[in-house]
């Protein structure tokens, strides 16, 4: 297995980069949770995979830190509905590569389509509202 391509990478379909909000802020923190993503799915090893996954963690709790602090700031009504989501979708990412994301060097698609799936579901839903929302205030 080598750094540049990891088995299975060769496989997977086309990287993909995070849906832009138009809101600056939260599209730079998406880039980060899209390029964490990435990072992880192109772990050359176990330990690597392992110190990503954390990576990963840690930056999707910051991102989701910054935009409850957004949703505080600008008396968003939704506020509790998306915050949930967010503990609901940690919760899930957490379990998700501490059970089946054990298996992630070996099966990149499964990883690949969990975690895009898990990153566009909420960005597309909760977070659009959220940026829309945020653009009408500054206007
Ligand atoms: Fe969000
Ligand atoms: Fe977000």
């Amino acid at each position: 297995m080598s750094d540049t391509s990891p088995d299975g990478w060769e496989d997977l379909p086309e990287l993909r980069t995070a849906p832009m909000l138009g809101h600056d802020g939260i599209d730079q923190d998406h880039a980060r949770v899209a390029a964490a993503i990435d990072r992880l799915l192109s772990a050359a090893s176990r330990s690597e995979f392992s110190r990503r996954t954390n990576d990963l963690i840690e930056i999707w709790r910051d991102h989701c830190a910054y935009e409850e602090a957004l949703m505080q700031e600008s008396g968003y009504p939704d506020f509790e509905a998306h915050r949930k989501e967010h503990r609901a979708l940690s919760n899930e990412l957490a379990m998700f590569l501490l059970t089946s994301g054990r298996d992630g060097l070996n099966d990149r698609r499964v990883l690949f389509r969990y975690l895009w799936g898990w990153f566009e579901m909420h960005s597309d839903g909760q977070d659009s509202q959220l940026a829309a929302f945020l653009n009408r205030e500054t206007r």
